[in-house]
């Protein structure tokens, strides 16, 4: 079908079909890795989107190209009109998959509305299955509200519901294998992440990191995997894939196939291939994760600007999407904001 606007393409070729909208950078946790105790000084209210802005901006997106709307945080099911805008975003023509990245610890209560407005799929971030553990790294004892979440959403019809686990040396490496089993036994994908440099207190050490390759390992060490590649919907997922074959308990699990994902995001960055934007609840255009520098739609949004003003803007801001981050470089510089305040 084509679209209203020209596609978002970049000076290396990408062409932006990937929207990841922030709702709020507000969260119920505190993982360590990514916020203080404290939690952080949150964005004023008045700057944030609402839900007309929000649904607007996204379909200026939708009409340029976009395919994919995940909404994000902080933790989006804390923004009070999220089943509007999935309902409205869902609504939008062509219809774009819309998806959503959250800590779990609300679907028990809110998973069967997000569906019957049009929520196609979830990724929930959980790092251990460990109630003390997950106490000690969200900094709050909620471990059974996600598994509650989790059985809810998936009696809600979500499929396939992706786990995100952060791997961390000193917290939770030696659960891999528990991890992996789970998931598999609860017909979950598992997708482990390499840590990255997002941390709100900057503590983020290359030498502490694990790396996919050592992932891998450990996986590799309890379980027979077979690699297919980079999977997902538009065959461009940061993902490397994995099929289980055999493990621990594999009689619970033998029958359906078993999926891993690994992402490699500081040791095989996948910048080449990326096709994504953020739209932080305050209304900035990122290009990158890790860009330094952001594009304010909010402000002519609020000034009166026209549709075909604000598709001009994104344009042009999507045209200088840089080429990839630098994580690997000596001139990497750490972005002021923190994964919460840019959306995952
Ligand atoms: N590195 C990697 N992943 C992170 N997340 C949050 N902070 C980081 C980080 N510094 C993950 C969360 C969630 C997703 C949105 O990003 O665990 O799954
Ligand atoms: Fe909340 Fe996600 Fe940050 Fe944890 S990583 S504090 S769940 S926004």
């Amino acid at each position: 079908m084509s679209t209203r606007y020209p596609a978002l393409i970049d000076t290396f070729g990408r062409v932006a079909s990937d929207l990841r909208i922030s709702l709020t950078d507000r969260c119920q946790l505190r993982c360590t890795y990514c916020m203080p105790a404290e939690g952080l000084a949150w964005i004023p209210r008045p700057e944030l989107l609402g839900d007309d802005e929000i649904v607007r901006l996204g379909r200026i997106f939708v009409e340029s190209g976009v395919a994919s709307v995940r909404l994000t945080g902080g933790e989006p099911t804390i923004y009070p009109g999220l089943p509007e805008v999935i309902g409205r975003l869902s609504a939008l023509s062509p219809r774009p998959e819309i998806s959503l990245t959250t800590n779990g610890i609300a679907l028990a209560r809110t998973a069967p509305a997000l569906v019957t407005a049009g929520l196609d799929r979830i990724n929930v971030s959980l790092d251990t299955l460990v109630r003390s553990r997950f106490a000690a790294l969200t900094r709050r004892d909620r471990l059974a509200d996600v598994l509650d979440g989790l059985a809810t959403a998936q009696a809600a019809g979500l499929a396939p519901i992706k786990i995100n686990s952060v791997l961390n040396r000193d917290v939770n490496l030696d659960e891999v294998p528990e991890l992996l089993a789970w998931a598999l036994e609860q017909g979950y994908q598992l997708r482990f992440i390499e840590h990255m440099p997002l941390d709100a207190d900057h503590s983020w050490s290359r030498d502490d990191m694990v790396t996919a390759e050592e992932m891998l390992e450990l996986v590799q060490a309890h379980f027979e995997v077979r690699p297919l590649g980079h999977g997902g919907a538009h065959g461009q997922a940061p993902a490397e894939e994995f099929e289980v074959l055999d493990g621990p308990g594999a009689a619970d699990w033998a029958s359906r196939p078993g999926r891993l994902g690994i992402i490699a995001s500081v040791t095989r960055p996948f910048c080449r291939e990326c096709d994504r934007l953020r739209l932080t609840a305050d209304g900035q255009l990122r290009t990158c994760l890790f860009a330094q520098q952001e594009t304010d739609l909010r402000g002519p949004l609020r000034a009166g600007a026209g549709d075909d003003e604000l598709a001009a803007i994104i344009r042009t801001a999507v045209r200088g999407k840089q080429a990839g981050h630098e994580i690997n470089s000596l001139d990497f510089v750490q972005p002021a904001r923190s994964m919460s305040a840019i959306g995952g």
